[in-house]
């Protein structure tokens, strides 16, 4: 029962001020009515209307804010190197959990068996001629005077998850940032890389690609490494925040989502499994045996790469010597192999249970496990949860109690594929799709300067009123928003098709409306042994303000989406996104033989949905200004029903053509760069396929796509406006 001017009030927003302390009496018109029904309604009136308003909670949750906290909780779980499946993660779960049963969260632990990939042997050697071989030591130095010194031992040695295990001797060839047009770059320049060792550079694509598109070139092997341009452009840590000299990014090279034992279902006890080799075959599989380097090791490998000088955009390292395209006379020998095996994870999930409509689900999701310390990649993110817990229960002892129910989750094995969400949700499927409304994903919260979200386009509002309400942990005359808007990230709110976090499973499995959110981006670090609290309290966040602005805004999200009567959505800018989504397809057909009509008939289907929807919330709102009831429950619960279900309405039972898993029909990774979004990628990959093959067959399938796409967009059109035909 908010008043209506609640939410956005920029000037009571800046400060996060303190309403009065005493719960708000909302006004009571009397009525004309007997006696025993009027005794009846004061006790309704009492439960009713003398709870304070949701926003006092909201005000009260920005000013409880502690960077101590953050900090506590970012020291404890960075203290050892905690990868998925060993000791060091379980006990890092284990501080979780007991912080969260501490609020008296009902909290439990649930574990899947799964595959995961650890390096066994690794060598890497180079020579070339009328040199002596140098073999590379593959391993991340630490520094005089490291407080982590000891513990740095137990980090897993640099490796690339699910790499083929394997030994191949031959010559080195130079593959730029390993992109599919890099490698179609070299072979129209005549440069075979065929059975070659395919020397590639970070930055662009995600490392599964890297190594498929090496693969698929030909190459026999792969090696990537950080460009010093890139990763060492200032002074290298601990004296500055760059990738120090021998600093390597280690991850996965697995191209699907979850455990790949089970590549469509989930991996309770007892089920169904594919062998570990049935597994490791897998077209998402890399295939080759492959290693990330050091940008010290990438340097002295191309510095003995010959052959004709690679264009500008290919160049890098400090310039003093131009990078060539090989292939030689450099010969690299890398052996590697790598120890698949079924080991146990571990999600921590934590309950705060809804007073009114306990079940419906508003669930806030970060993940545990880290390549190395991770104290950005992802403890920063879950630092600002248990901060963020820690003002929740603040918040339950003074009488609040969330109208649905708040779900806390920290995962397991997103680092090799996202894998403890996505079993999560493809064991929790059916009740997930019925019941929740939105899910808040925060990866590394943290990573330096600037904030940076994502979401699907009917929560862009309700992150632009947050954004307001939260202050700029840089600059206290700010608030986020202002930050936010000045930091021209284009676009200004990202869509999320991509395959970086946990999010995937939610948007692009079962369509949950989700958000994800992050302060800073891009830090040099990233999946190093130089990922630790040290760098964070250095560079990343020395006063621990940018953890609380994170957990400020998620929560703030979180207790407007969990308290308010009616869904805060706005689906306007879903259609505007379906339209000019349409119009990229309609420059990328442009001179085929396709019609685009059925896709732009349903996007103004979808419009009038809108508009129906948009003028019934205005209808509700009216009758609460004026009412002294209560709006019809019922009446609520539809139309709610209908602005939660509507993102449902864009997945489809058959998934995208050839990649069963994506349900979503609006959104999913671009095929080429698993980071990357794409709007409508079943119509981009049938746009890709003409272009290899330019059939009619192809063709029709670009067609065909372009219906099953309108086909979801009219689904979705009836859900929101809640008719049948
Ligand atoms: C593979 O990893 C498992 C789990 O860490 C370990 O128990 C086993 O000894 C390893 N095997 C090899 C060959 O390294
Ligand atoms: C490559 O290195 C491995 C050691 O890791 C060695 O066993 C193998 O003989 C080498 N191959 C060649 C062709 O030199
Ligand atoms: C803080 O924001 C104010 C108002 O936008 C601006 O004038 C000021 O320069 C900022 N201060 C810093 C230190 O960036
Ligand atoms: C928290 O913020 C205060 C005030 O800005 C600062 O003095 C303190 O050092 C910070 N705590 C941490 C752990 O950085």
């Amino acid at each position: 029962m908010p008043p209506p001017q609640d939410g956005v009030d920029d000037s009571a927003a800046r400060v996060p001020l303190l309403p009065p302390p005493a719960p708000r009496r909302a006004a009571v018109r009397l009525h004309p009515l007997p006696l025993l029904i009027a005794a009846t309604l004061a006790a309704s009136y009492r439960l009713l209307f003398l709870a304070p308003a949701p926003s006092y909670y909201q005000s009260l949750l920005l000013s409880l804010g502690s960077n101590d906290t953050a900090a506590a909780h970012l020291h404890a779980l960075t203290i050892r190197p905690h990868l998925a499946g060993t000791g060091a993660n379980a006990l890092a779960a284990a501080h979780v959990a007991a912080t969260l049963s501490s609020h008296s969260f009902r909290t439990r632990l649930t574990s899947y068996s799964v595959l995961l990939s650890y390096p066994a042997y690794r060598s890497l050697s180079l020579s070339a001629p009328d040199r002596d071989t140098v073999l590379f030591a593959l391993k991340q130095e630490t520094y005089a005077g490291d407080p982590y010194e000891a513990v740095s031992a137990e980090a897993v040695p640099t490796f690339l998850a699910y790499a083929a295990s394997g030994s191949v001797s031959a010559e080195a060839v130079y593959a730029n940032y390993g992109r599919a047009e890099d490698f179609a770059y070299l072979a129209a320049r005549g440069i075979d890389v065929t059975g070659k060792v395919a020397v590639a550079r970070y930055g662009e694509v995600f490392r599964g690609d890297i190594v498929r598109n090496a693969r698929d070139a030909g190459a026999a092997a792969a090696v990537i490494y950080s460009d010093a341009k890139d990763y060492a452009a200032g002074k290298t840590f601990p004296d500055g925040p760059w990738m120090p000299p021998t600093g390597v990014q280690v991850g996965s090279t697995f191209k699907g989502v979850g455990d790949p034992t089970t590549p469509m279902w989930a991996s309770s006890e007892g089920c169904e499994r594919l062998t570990i080799a049935e597994a490791m075959s897998s077209d998402d599989m890399p295939g080759i045996p492959a290693l990330p380097v050091s940008w010290k090791d990438g340097e002295t490998i191309l510095q003995l790469i010959g052959g004709d000088v690679a264009p500008e955009n290919w160049q890098g390292g400090d310039g003093a010597a131009a990078y060539r395209f090989g292939p030689g006379p450099a010969v690299l020998n890398l052996t590697y192999t790598g120890n698949e095996t079924m080991v146990t994870i571990q999600n921590v999930i934590s309950v705060i249970e809804g007073g009114e409509e306990p079940e419906r689900y508003v669930i806030l999701g970060n993940h545990r496990d880290a390549w190395t310390f991770g104290a950005v990649d992802p403890n920063s993110g879950t630092a600002s949860l248990l901060e963020l817990a820690q003002r929740l229960s603040e918040l339950q002892k003074k009488g609040w109690r969330p109208r649905r129910t708040i779900i806390l989750c920290n995962w397991d094995a997103e680092e090799y594929g996202l894998t403890g969400s996505t079993e999560w949700v493809e064991e929790n499927r059916a009740m997930l799709t019925s019941r929740t409304v939105a899910y808040l994903n925060v990866d590394s919260a943290v990573a330096g300067h600037g904030f940076y979200a994502s979401a699907t386009p009917q929560l862009d509002e309700l992150l632009k009123e947050a954004s307001k309400q939260v202050q700029n942990p840089d600059n206290g005359t700010q608030s986020l928003y202002d930050l936010w808007m000045s930091s021209n990230s284009s676009p200004l709110i990202g869509r999320l098709g991509g395959g970086s976090s946990d999010y995937s499973a939610f948007v692009q499995h079962i369509g949950i409306p989700s958000v994800d959110m992050a302060i800073g981006s891009d830090y040099p670090v990233y999946h190093s042994l130089y990922d630790d609290f040290i760098w964070m309290e250095k560079f990343g966040d020395p006063l621990f303000q940018r953890h609380v602005a994170a957990a400020s805004m998620w929560g703030l999200v979180a207790l407007r989406l969990s308290d308010e009567e009616i869904l805060p959505f706005n689906y306007s800018n879903y259609a505007t996104e379906l339209e000019n989504g349409a119009l990229g397809i309609s420059e990328r057909v442009q001179g085929m033989p396709v019609s685009l009509s059925p896709l732009h008939k349903s996007i103004k289907e979808f419009r009038k949905a809108v508009a129906k929807v948009d003028s019934e919330l205005k209808a509700l709102q009216t009758w609460k200004i004026w009412s002294p009831w209560r709006n019809n429950p019922l009446k609520v619960r539809d139309i709610n029903d209908r602005l939660m279900m509507t993102e449902r309405a864009f997945t489809d039972r058959e998934g995208l053509s050839g990649r069963p898993w994506y349900k979503h029909l609006i959104y999913a990774p671009s095929l080429h760069n698993d980071y990357g979004a794409e709007v409508y990628p079943g119509i981009g990959d049938a746009i890709e396929r003409v272009k290899k093959t330019n059939t009619s067959e192809s063709l029709q399938s670009i067609q065909h796509e372009i219906y099953r796409v309108s086909r979801v967009i009219n689904q979705a059109a009836l859900v929101l406006s809640g008719g049948l035909t």
